[in-house]
């Protein structure tokens, strides 16, 4: 064996040279291992073998370059890559990718520069680049299309889907599939083969059969953009992405193609969206690190779930524990909401398209309903409650809990905002005590706030932090303050946005504006999508406010075909005279003449105290770093993820603007404006948002 560099080693098997990378976690393309493939190939060219095989050690392939590297000095992808790629590409003797894993971005682009690749079934493939706000920057526009086609190309650069072993064998993008587990033994033997049958040395940048089937069709392109304009709105790389598949066909050579594709790269690196995409990249990852609950911290073991409440969102919670296999049993007070619950559940599998009838059948089969908490939940390891938001009711949930549940189970509560520490103090177990705020619909939305009350003990975060990871999701540790993370912030930017109606602007005006800043709606049109009458009450009603009197109009949104917006018949919305004419009699009645509000203006009064809010959430300890507010943004409530999340844009503006946008509005608009002290501290010490600490 010859050690190549740290990361590399270079070992021979007969005839064949074995090139091994062991970069963990996931052998990215850093500095060292380019330098390890440089020199690994030299060697193997230099040596007496007749064929080259490429692998990996740990859990995967490369999974693409080095995203840490990317806005350093001398970072993203350097020359050396794309000489390894020609050495592989030219080499004289049959070069073989053996793939585990995943093989993403640059790593495909590696493998795509081998004369063949070999993969277990097991293995996945892609070019994920565009959801870093990129492209694959080394070659693999114009490779990809080279071999699975055009149409296909678009697909996988533009959504970036991991494409499984089995399907990429179809595709053409691998060669042969290895038995799992003997991928080293199944490349080398297919090495062995390429040399003993003479196979070509196939070089997929010389293949252009299938451009030439796009060539004189730029419908194609045409089309292709615009079935997916609406997923695309906003965003600057899969555009980017579509260009280089089109200068793929269109260019007179590889290489020119190649040359457009490092042009479009380099702007995307350049740009802030991409910035803001990788930014959010290592936020995601970084909200699993909790910095007093080690990794090595145990785990209590989850096998049956109890959910208290049938309803919309006991139902969807339920689903996600279903979906991996976990027991659940939901208990209601009577049989026909239970029924209907379970039913509902039903219904919602069978309508989607991921579930085969037989999984429908196995994943329904693991919910059961009860009428009885102390029949369904003496076994259960975690019960979650999930009933109307009524601290008496959940205080005396919680007191049956206690009595009821065995030694060590978990008590979540589902609540959205109610004190948590108020919840547990009935039990005499408040270590167990946690929150787990779903967001609705529970079994689609990706977040997880997870809520830590002033005794949870720290397995039963690290419990929930995992089984949240089991079930697809998303956690963020938070901590007890009204609202949590996400509502806290939400309640800053509604509002404003009810403000600004009460100044002259219309509901279309704020949701056009936060639409085209990139959120999928706007305040007042997901009002009437959720509709107008929730937690309204009718002999309450006084018509103080807005949305008083269009619900006492029976305007109660969507479902009622009006609320802020007239809706057709196919829920179109328009611009409703109805709610103007409200307005403006609101307006009059304060006395107040309604004045023209900018874009500017709606913007900033929306999104500037929504940070603000975050620097306090952060001042008081109710979350760990900015950027754990940031991924409770981008995954519950739409903030566009090219913009980061609210703590990464404040510091694109620049904290300083921010803050002296908000001292300007608290000048004149009093002490929702007020700026928190460390935003003013930061400021003053020249320091950035990302720098402020949380708990
Ligand atoms: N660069 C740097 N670090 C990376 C990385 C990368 N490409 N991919 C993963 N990591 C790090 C993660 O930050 C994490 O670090 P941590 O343990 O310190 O938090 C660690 O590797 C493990 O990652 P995950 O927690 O995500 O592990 P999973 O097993 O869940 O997923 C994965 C593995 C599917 C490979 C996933 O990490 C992933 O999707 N990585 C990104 C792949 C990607 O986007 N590749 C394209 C890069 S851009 C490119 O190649 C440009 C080229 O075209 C020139």
């Amino acid at each position: 064996m010859t050690e190549i560099n740290s990361v590399t080693t270079l070992t021979r098997d007969g005839d064949v040279d074995v090139i091994t990378l062991n970069s963990p976690p996931v052998n990215a393309l850093s500095a060292k291992v380019r330098e390890g493939l440089f020199e690994g190939f030299k060697a193997a060219g230099a040596s007496d073998s007749k064929a080259i095989v490429l692998i990996c050690e740990g859990r995967t392939f490369i999974a693409g370059a080095d995203i840490s590297e990317f806005g350093a000095p001398g970072g993203a992808p350097t020359a050396s890559l794309f000489d390894v790629q020609n050495m592989m590409e030219n080499s004289p003797k049959p070069v073989i990718a053996a793939i585990h894993g995943t093989a993403l971005g640059g790593g495909l682009e590696v493998a795509l520069c081998a004369h063949y690749r070999v993969a277990v079934p097991s293995a996945k493939v892609g070019l994920p680049e565009v959801a870093l706000g990129l492209l694959p920057g080394a070659g693999g526009t114009q490779r990809l299309p080279r071999i699975v086609g055009v149409e296909a190309a678009l697909d996988m650069v533009t959504s970036g889907r991991h494409v499984p072993a089995k399907q990429a064998l179809a595709m053409g993008l691998v060669d042969e599939l290895a038995e799992e587990g003997k991928l080293k033994e199944g490349a080398i033997a297919f090495a062995n083969r390429a040399v003993a049958e003479n196979k070509p040395l196939v070089k997929v940048r010389d293949n252009n059969a299938k451009l030439e089937a796009a060539k004189g069709k730029p419908e194609i392109f045409a089309d292709f953009r615009k079935a997916n304009a609406r997923k695309f709105r906003g965003f600057e790389a899969p555009e980017a992405n579509i260009k280089c598949i089109e200068a793929a066909v269109n260019s007179a050579s590889f290489e020119e193609g190649l040359a457009e594709e490092r042009r479009l790269f380099g702007g995307l690196m350049m740009g802030q969206q991409s910035a803001a995409q990788r930014y959010y990249f290592f936020a995601e990852r970084q909200a699993n690190k909790i910095p007093d609950v080690p990794d090595d911290t145990p785990i209590r073991p989850i096998k049956k779930v109890g959910i208290i409440g049938a309803g919309t969102m006991g139902g969807g919670i339920a689903m996600n524990f279903a979906n991996v296999g976990i027991q659940v049993v939901i208990v209601e007070q009577q049989q026909e909401p239970l029924d209907r619950g379970l039913a509902t559940i039903r219904k919602n599998y069978e309508r989607s398209r991921t579930a085969k009838p037989e999984e429908t059948e196995k994943r329904v089969g693991l919910i059961t309903g009860s009428l009885s908490m102390e029949e369904a939940f003496k076994d259960v390891d975690l019960v979650i409650e999930a009933v109307f938001e009524r601290m008496d009711v959940k205080k005396d949930i919680f007191t049956r809990l206690d009595a009821i549940c065995k030694p060590g189970a978990i008590l979540a509560t589902n609540t959205s905002g109610l004190n948590i520490d108020e919840i547990a103090s009935v039990t005499k177990r408040p270590q167990d005590v946690i929150g787990l705020h779903f967001f609705s619909p529970a079994n689609v939305m990706k977040l997880l706030e997870i809520v830590r009350a002033d005794h949870t003990a720290k397995d039963v975060i690290a419990t929930s932090m995992k089984l949240a990871k089991q079930i697809g999701k998303i956690a963020v540790l938070v901590g007890v303050t009204p609202g949590f993370v996400g509502n806290r912030i939400l309640a800053q930017r509604q509002r404003e946005a009810n403000k600004l109606v009460l100044e002259g602007a219309m509901p279309w005006d704020v949701d056009r504006v936060l639409y085209d800043f990139g959120f999928p709606m706007g305040p007042f049109a997901m009002s009437d999508l959720a509709g107008l009458d929730i937690g309204w009450v009718k002999e309450k009603s006084k018509g103080e406010t807005i949305r008083d009197v269009l619900c006492e109009m029976d305007r109660r949104g969507q479902k009622t075909g009006a609320g802020y917006y007239d809706y057709d018949e196919n829920r179109n919305a328009k611009p409703s005279p109805v709610t103007e004419k409200i307005i403006h009699d609101f307006i009059a009645k304060s006395g107040r003449n309604p004045r023209k509000i900018s874009d500017e203006e709606i913007l900033e009064r929306c999104i500037y105290p929504m940070i603000n809010e975050g620097v306090k959430i952060l001042e008081e300890g109710k979350a760990i770093r900015p950027s754990d507010i940031d991924v409770v943004w981008v995954n519950g409530y739409g903030w566009p993820v090219y913009r980061g999340g609210p703590m990464h844009y404040g510091d694109q503006i620049g904290a300083d603007k921010v803050l002296a946008k908000m001292k300007e509005f608290q000048g004149s608009m009093g002490d929702d404006f007020k700026p928190a002290a460390s935003l003013e501290k930061l400021v003053a010490d020249g320091k950035k948002l990302a720098d402020l600490k949380g708990a």
